[in-house]
């Protein structure tokens, strides 16, 4: 059976989220020592602030508008198991990145809060900042799974035209239109 589409919303929240983690990681800072600079803690927190809100609305928009997957059911326990597995590792590896960068901002902003606490919460944020990079190589191998072993639609579910093949396989479900 072939995968449903995604709808355009949960696509447009899907790519916008990863463009804004790719940013994140082009333009993350060198040192501790930059967050002297007002506009520099400013600007960490308002975007890590910004991130924090489009997780939870997309995790809350998957959850209760628009449905988690669109792995048919057929497929193995262990894909839909892997793959639950693997988004919420997403989720909670994002999560932390943002939580460990809020609490640097607020040990480095106040005096009373030693340099051990921060040393601490870059340690965790360093290490978030790992764990993610390492599930989205798991991602994107399971995207390709779909697309070049099972050929189920699942990740032209999210990739639309672009994981599509030039000979054939349009769905032409009536989800294919879908909004949500
Ligand atoms: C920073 C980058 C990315 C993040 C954080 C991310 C995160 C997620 C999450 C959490 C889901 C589960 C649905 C949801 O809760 O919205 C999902 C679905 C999906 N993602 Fe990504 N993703 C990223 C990049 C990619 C890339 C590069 C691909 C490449 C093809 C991809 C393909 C897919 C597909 C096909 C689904 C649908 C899976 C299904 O329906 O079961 N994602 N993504
Ligand atoms: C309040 C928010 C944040 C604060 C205060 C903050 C603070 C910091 C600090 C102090 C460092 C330097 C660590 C060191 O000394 O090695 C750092 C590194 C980094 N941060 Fe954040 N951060 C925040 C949010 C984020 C977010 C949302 C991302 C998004 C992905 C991010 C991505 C990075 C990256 C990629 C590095 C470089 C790590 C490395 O090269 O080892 N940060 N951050």
């Amino acid at each position: 059976m072939t995968a449903e589409p995604h709808g355009f919303i949960t696509r447009v929240i899907h790519w916008v989220s990863a463009a804004l983690i790719g940013y994140g990681y082009l333009k993350g800072l060198d040192s501790v020592s930059q967050l002297a600079d007002p506009a520099v803690l400013r600007f960490e927190v308002s975007f890590a602030l910004g991130l924090c809100v489009l997780f939870v609305g997309r995790f809350a928009w998957t959850k209760y508008v628009a449905g988690p997957t669109r792995l048919p059911n057929e497929a193995p326990k262990w894909e839909h198991q892997l793959s639950r597995a693997v988004h919420l590792g997403l989720y909670a590896s994002v999560f932390g990145i943002v939580l460990s960068g809020l609490g640097i901002a607020l040990a480095y902003s106040t005096p009373l809060i030693s340099g051990i606490v921060v040393a601490g919460l870059v340690g965790l944020h360093e290490f978030f900042l790992i764990v993610l990079p390492a599930l989205l190589c798991c991602h994107v191998a399971g995207a390709l799974w779909h697309r070049l072993v099972r050929r189920d639609g699942v990740m032209e579910s999210m990739t639309g035209k672009l994981g599509q093949s030039r000979i054939g396989e349009r769905n032409t479900s009536p989800r294919d239109q879908s909004i949500v």
